[in-house]
This record gives structure tokens, C-alpha cells and sequence, in this order.
């Protein structure tokens, strides 16, 4: 078994990758069902001219994206593919170079995912690692077993002989590992390159046919020479020259988009948060006014957030953007519902009406406008010419819906929130090769404000899921704005919004006893939550210091009379949830 356990805590460098789409949440939560994506995955992200690639294979290891990002920290594009994609499909991406991944299996498990009979045949240097090491020993006749111990943690890594790919590295490092098939003996005419304490062999190369393995991670930050060793494979083995970045992407999107959508008109669903934002600006940045920003303002977001969308895209960028003030429709179909799974039903409805209503007037206008020949309502929005709706899927979205093949399984799970089939939109979706951070790079590089740039995730149904226990009224969601607003203000000031994967509160619907200025009061009780996290699927909560804590509880009692208590959530996930419905 390679990979098995879970080791403790591993911190990859930057932040961690959407999860199914929820997260950074554009808009409420519902599954989308708008037509399937036309825009190829494959090699979305490339380059007018020939990019370099590099397929990364996914095993199943826990770290498989991570490898896919580091490749790409190196400036070279590479993209993460299932293990049985078939073989013609990675000859057709012309790669430079194969890395096999690391996986749960042992190469002995009945149903172990094999390697693909002509993937060493391909011309391209092939490297695995951990489990995709195992795999090529265990092919090419070399001797891998189970050990006695396993090796799981930090290791100490002995080189012996530095070979082409660990060639002037130190002798003596550590790395990180994580498995339990060992392997004992390389296979014939391959050269083991270095030990480590539980691992006889923990590197090998065949310089002759191209085929390396490691067996621990180079991926994590915990193997300190990790990036050195990709970037040894990179470029001196694959001779990939650094050419991916965050320039690189905007420029080649840009162009992709114009292809793509010729003189059509784009509509873009705004939400504010990092996604939809760098997406429709790149959409801008392609067609210009072609593009038509939708804002669906519910009055669930937070203090100001509503006006410095606006401001950002209309007055700073001269984005064309329809905002629409829906609060009070919202807070109308919010009346009464207390259970969480019912409030998430009624906003993503309502925002799917609100946002049907604006691209039917968008399209009426476009048509001649209500009183010109084509009538408002005449015909059905089914039946008009195909308009473009942009989405901020990303790339991980798309390795969690099948892979990167660009295959038509994509559920368009985010974003817009549940359009409804009739809407015949082709999808833009400039931000489908992209990890979240590349996304960050990218609106950093078209000068995409910071705030907006490194935004925490935001739910879709925004704080209307922060009112615990109780219905989401404007009064509640006032309190609980504030208190946010002061939360965030706090925290930014002392440096550590960054540092943290969210920070927000909570207003359970209950009321506690106080005292102030010699009255006794009977007010909300505010719940400070900050987690940090790489991906949300696990999270811890933030360590915020005393000091802080103080000078935010201080604030909120003193600045929102409502408010007379104030708690800390120290719960991880898992047993609890990031959020609290
Ligand atoms: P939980 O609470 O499940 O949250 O640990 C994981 C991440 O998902 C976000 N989240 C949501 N996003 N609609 C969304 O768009 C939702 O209904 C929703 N619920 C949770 C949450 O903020 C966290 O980042």
C-alpha cells in the first residue's frame, strides 16, 4: 500500500483548491444545469504557440493536484489526467514529459490500477512517484514488497549516486513519504540513485529509455528539495523551457475568448468573488461591450461588498453591469424558513428568477427592445439566437467532474446557481485550465483591486446561512453584517486575513442575559469562526491571539447595541462543518 494513512497535517505552499465548486461560491448553492460546456479542456490553457506540457496521471494519490501545480509553478503547463485515459489521448497533448502520481493501491491489489501498455513507448521521459514508482519496478521486473514498518512522515534521504535527476543535489536530505510497498531491488538495467530508512530504494533512472521514480513526494513542502528535483525533471530531462504564467494565461485566453465567441453577446453573473471577477474581466478585456455583467444584489452579502462590485467593474474598469437591487424579494421568500436546507432552496430559486428576468430583458433589448419588432415576450427565450454565458468553472472543478479530457460529464455545478435548461447559452469558461491560485495571478496581473483578488470564500446564500436556528430578517442580518464588518476589519488590520481560509460570524437565534452601564440587557450572542485550510474539505480553527479576540469582542459590544456577548468557535472539521447550516 502506497499513500494509506493520512499523514499528519501537511501545509503545500499556497492555498488550497476549490472543492466541488463550492467554494469562493458565486452565487447560491444550487446545481446548475445550463447546457454542457463547449470549450475543450483539453489544453485550454496552452498558448497560441506550442506550450510545453506535462500530463501528470492521477492514481488516486491524495497529492495528485498538488503535483499538477507544482509542475506548473515551474512555468511549464501541465495538466491532470485519470490513469486510464486512453493512450492516444496523452500522444494527441504532444507532452514533454509523464509523471505517474502516487495512489492508495498496492501494485499487488486485485484491481490496482495498471500502467497503460504503451505509455513507456510514447518517446517522452516518464517519471513516478511513490505508488507510480512502484508501478514501473513492478512492470519492469524490478522487486517491490511490503515492509515490515511502513513510512509514513518526514524521512531521512541518503543520495548515493545523484544520476541525472538528483545531480547536484545534497547527499543527505529530507523528504516526505508516505507508503507501505517498499521497493527492494530496481528493475535490470536501472540504477538506484538513493535510500532512505525504511526505503532500500527511494530513487532509481533508466537514462537510456527516459524512466525515473521516487518514491517519496517532491509535491509537499515537508521534501525540501522537492521543487529543485520537478525542476531537474523539467528541464533538464523534458527540456521544458518556463514559459506558463499568469501573463501567458490572460493573453492566450483573451484570444481564446475572442475565437470563441466571434460578435455574439456575453452575459456574466457577478458575484464579487475571485472567480466570476477574473472571469469576466478577461471576457471584458476579449469583446468589450459585448460582455453584460449581471450583479444580483440579494442583501445577504456583506457590509459594502454590493457598492464595491459595482464601483470595481462599472466605474473602475467600465464594465457594461446590470445591478440588480433584489433584496427585498429575497428577504420576502426568506420569511418564515428557519431550516437550513430551505433557505438554500428558496434564495437559489429566487436568484435563478432574478437572473432569468435580466437576460430576458438584456435579450429583448438586444432584439429591438420591448415596442420594436420583436416584442418583449413574444418569443420565448428558447427560441432566440444562442447568446454566451460566461462561468468561472475552474480547473479543479473539472478534474473532480471526470478528468480533464474534456469530456461532456462537466457538471456546470457553479457559479450561476441553477439556470434553467430553456436558457440556451453557450458557456465561456476562460478559467477551466486554472487552479485557484492561477486565478488570483491572473486578476492580479489585469489589475483586479487585492481585496477582491485574495477574497475569502463567501457562501452563495451569503449570511442568510450565518442566522443559526432562526429566519434570515433584515434586522437579524443587519447585527450580523456589522459584526462581520468588524471581524474582518480587526483581522485585516492585524495582518492575518490572508493567513486565514475564512473568517465570519454567526447569530444563532437566541438571546443571553447581560449587564451595561447598570442595565440589564437581553441581546444576540455573535460567534467569531476563523478556520484555516488548504482545500475546506479538513480544517482547523485559527489560533487568533487573545488580543485580537479582546479588541474584536470589545468592538462589538460596544459599536452594535444588540449584540451583548460574544464566543469563540473552536471546533475543527472534521467533527464539525466550516459554516454552521
Ligand atoms: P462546510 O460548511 O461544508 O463548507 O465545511 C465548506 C466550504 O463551502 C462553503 N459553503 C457553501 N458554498 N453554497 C456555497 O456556495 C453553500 O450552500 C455553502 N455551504 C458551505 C463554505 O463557506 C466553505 O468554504
Amino acid at each position: 500500500m502506497s499513500d494509506a494513512p493520512k499523514p499528519p497535517a501537511i501545509a503545500p505552499v499556497g492555498r488550497g483548491l476549490a472543492a466541488g465548486g463550492v467554494l469562493d461560491a458565486e452565487s447560491p448553492g444550487e446545481p446548475v444545469t445550463a447546457t454542457p460546456a463547449t470549450v475543450p479542456a483539453d489544453g485550454a490553457g496552452r498558448g497560441a504557440t506550442e506550450l510545453a506540457e506535462i500530463v501528470v496521471l492521477d492514481y488516486g494519490g491524495q497529492y495528485s493536484q498538488l503535483i499538477a501545480r507544482r509542475v506548473r509553478d515551474c512555468g511549464v503547463f501541465s495538466e491532470l489526467l485519470p490513469h486510464n485515459v486512453p493512450l492516444e489521448e496523452i500522444a494527441a497533448r504532444k507532452p514533454r514529459g509523464i509523471i505517474l502520481s502516487g495512489g492508495p493501491a498496492s501494485v499487488y491489489a486485485e484491481g490496482a490500477p495498471p500502467l497503460e501498455p504503451g505509455l513507456l513507448e510514447l518517446g517522452v521521459p516518464v517519471m513516478g512517484i511513490c505508488y507510480g514508482m512502484q508501478l514501473l519496478v513492478h512492470e519492469l521486473g524490478g522487486r517491490v514488497e511490503q515492509a515490515e514498518v511502513g513510512e509514513f512522515g518526514r524521512s531521512d534521504l541518503h543520495v548515493s549516486d545523484g544520476g541525472r535527476l538528483l545531480d547536484g543535489l545534497p547527499r543527505e536530505q529530507t523528504c516526505w513519504m508516505s507508503h507501505r510497498d517498499t521497493v527492494f531491488e530496481p528493475p535490470p538495467g536501472f540504477t538506484a540513485l538513493a535510500s532512505s530508512s525504511a526505503s532500500p530504494v527511494a530513487a532509481i533512472e533508466h537514462r537510456g529509455r527516459g524512466i525515473y521514480g521516487i518514491q517519496f513526494h517532491p509535491e509537499v513542502v515537508h521534501t525540501p528539495y522537492g521543487q529543485e528535483i520537478l525542476t531537474r525533471f523539467l528541464n533538464e530531462i523534458c527540456g521544458c523551457e518556463p514559459t506558463w504564467s499568469a501573463a501567458s494565461i490572460a493573453e492566450d485566453q483573451i484570444r481564446r475568448i475572442r475565437e470563441q465567441v466571434g460578435s455574439g453577446k456575453v452575459i456574466c453573473g457577478l458575484s464579487g468573488g475571485v472567480d466570476s471577477s477574473v472571469a469576466a474581466l478577461l471576457v471584458h478585456r476579449a469583446v468589450g461591450d459585448q460582455l453584460t455583467c449581471v450583479f444580483v444584489d440579494h442583501g445577504l452579502m456583506r457590509k459594502d461588498e454590493g457598492e464595491q462590485v459595482v464601483s470595481t467593474f462599472r466605474d473602475t474598469f467600465k464594465v457594461p453591469l446590470v445591478a440588480v437591487d433584489a433584496e427585498s424579494r429575497f428577504l420576502e421568500k426568506l420569511k418564515g424558513v428557519t431550516d437550513p436546507e430551505a433557505k438554500r432552496k428558496a434564495i437559489g430559486a429566487e436568484f435563478i428568477r432574478v437572473f432569468e428576468e435580466e437576460a430576458a430583458r438584456l435579450a429583448d433589448a438586444e432584439d429591438g427592445g420591448p415596442g420594436g419588432d420583436r416584442p418583449s415576450g413574444e418569443r420565448p427565450i428558447k427560441d432566440r439566437p444562442a447568446r454566451f454565458l460566461v462561468q468561472g468553472t475552474l480547473y479543479s472543478d473539472v478534474i473532480e467532474s471526470g478528468g480533464g479530457t474534456g469530456a461532456a460529464t462537466i457538471k456546470s455545478h457553479h457559479n450561476v446557481g441553477g439556470l434553467p435548461e430553456d436558457l440556451q447559452f453557450e458557456l465561456v469558461e476562460p478559467l477551466r485550465a486554472l487552479f485557484k491560485d492561477e486565478v488570483r495571478a491572473v486578476g492580479a496581473e489585469l489589475g483586479l483591486p487585492e481585496r477582491l483578488v485574495w477574497r475569502q470564500p463567501f457562501p452563495g446564500p451569503g449570511l442568510a446561512i450565518r442566522i443559526v436556528g432562526g429566519e434570515a430578517t433584515k434586522q437579524r442580518l443587519d447585527v450580523l453584517r456589522e459584526a462581520d464588518h468588524i471581524l474582518q476589519d480587526e483581522i485585516r488590520k492585524a495582518g492575518l486575513y490572508r493567513e486565514l481560509w475564512q473568517s465570519f460570524c454567526v447569530l444563532p437565534d437566541v438571546r443571553t442575559v447581560g449587564v451595561q452601564g447598570d442595565e440589564r440587557t437581553y441581546g444576540y450572542v455573535v460567534v467569531i469562526r476563523a478556520v484555516t485550510s488548504d482545500d475546506a474539505m479538513t480544517a482547523d480553527w485559527a489560533r487568533l491571539p487573545y488580543d485580537l479576540l479582546e479588541a474584536i469582542a470589545s468592538r462589538m459590544i460596544n459599536e452594535i447595541r444588540e449584540v451583548n456577548r460574544v464566543v469563540l468557535d473552536i471546533t475543527s472539521k472534521p467533527p464539525g462543518t466550516i459554516e454552521w447550516e
